[in-house]
């Protein structure tokens, strides 16, 4: 079976690839607009613009997948709204084009979505909730949901939120929180945004399960511990046993952000745990994981 990867440069993508390596005998092309170097034999990469249609459908038909996983988006929040037409192109028409290539091909398309779809008023939520963005990257996300799952493809969107792991291919939190530290860079941290954060190697297993076992519909993953931004960082600090001193608790709407944010967002990952048999871990699990996974070079 050959699965497609769109957007492979992406964080997501960089655990998901090794991980279906391992745990699958099936052939991967990437698609990226960066140039991706691998050497496994099962791994074709094609370097492309992501956002001409031609090109993308000529290079995703040259291999007809059985499954194409969309990690493809325009991710920054506070861009999104300022850039609405890159916005709606990255997240929007791009996954209308493979929605459209997955029926004809009979593909089944796998999406990624967040809870950025809610308004935060009473999170964490769960997959019979009723979005309702109250931002731009929210109201692209839920547009490509919608493109998804009426496409009439075999479809499936996981939605997650605040992911964090070894391979970036932007600064996450944790990151972002450890090269403060380290450069002792003065740190305001939110207290009134809560979510789940998810431990990026739990986001790629629950995409290999869904794929293997041919799941559709709508699935939650996020990590087992719901805190604040601020306490993530304290948790973050305490644990690398680090000065957490330059950190200084503070209000969202202190910082005056172009984009609003859900305050009480975050997922149950109840139906994704209890159907794909797996367990998303909590925080110290996941920092557990990525001390592993920084300190014995395996760096995606
Ligand atoms: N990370 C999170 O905390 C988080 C939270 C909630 C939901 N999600 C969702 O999970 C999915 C994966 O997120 P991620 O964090 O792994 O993504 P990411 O690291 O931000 O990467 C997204 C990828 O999308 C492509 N891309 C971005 N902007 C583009 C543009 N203007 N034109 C063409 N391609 C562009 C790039 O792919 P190439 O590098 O291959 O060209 C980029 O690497 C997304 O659907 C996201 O909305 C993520």
């Amino acid at each position: 079976m050959l699965i497609t990867i769109i957007g492979a440069g992406s964080t997501t993508a960089r655990a998901l690839v090794p991980m279906l390596i391992e745990e699958t005998n099936h052939d991967l092309h990437l698609i990226s607009s960066q140039y991706i170097e691998h050497q496994d034999a099962r791994i074709k990469v094609s370097k492309i613009n992501l956002l001409d249609k031609t090109i993308l459908k000529t290079a995703v038909m040259q291999n007809i997948p059985q499954v194409i996983v969309n990690t493809a988006a325009f991710t920054n929040v506070d861009d999104c709204e300022t850039d609405r037409s890159m916005a709606w192109q990255v997240n929007v028409t791009l996954v209308e084009t493979l929605a459209r290539l997955a029926r004809v091909t009979d593909a089944h398309l796998v999406h990624f979505s967040t809870d950025y779809v809610f308004d935060g008023a009473k999170g964490p939520y769960t997959e019979v909730d009723i979005p309702s963005p109250i931002n731009y990257y929210g109201k692209t996300k839920l547009a490509g949901e919608n493109a998804c799952l009426s496409s009439g493809a075999d479809a499936t969107v996981v939605r997650t939120n605040v992911v964090y792991g070894p391979g970036t291919s932007r600064i996450d939190f944790v990151h972002w929180v450890l090269m403060n530290i380290e450069s002792k860079t003065e740190m305001r941290i939110v207290t009134d945004q809560i979510s789940n954060p998810t431990y990026v190697d739990d986001l790629a297993e629950a995409v290999t399960r869904i794929i293997m076992r041919k799941r559709t519909g709508l699935y939650h993953v996020g990590g087992s511990d719901y805190v604040s931004r601020f306490d993530f960082a304290k948790r973050i600090a305490d644990f690398f046993k680090l000065d957490s001193s330059m950190m200084t608790p503070i209000t969202t709407a202190e910082l005056h952000q172009p984009a609003r944010r859900p305050l009480r967002g975050g997922l149950v990952s109840i139906k994704a745990e209890s159907d794909l048999r797996m367990k998303v871990r909590g925080i110290d699990s996941g920092l557990v994981s990525l001390r592993h996974a920084l300190f014995s070079g395996v760096k995606k």
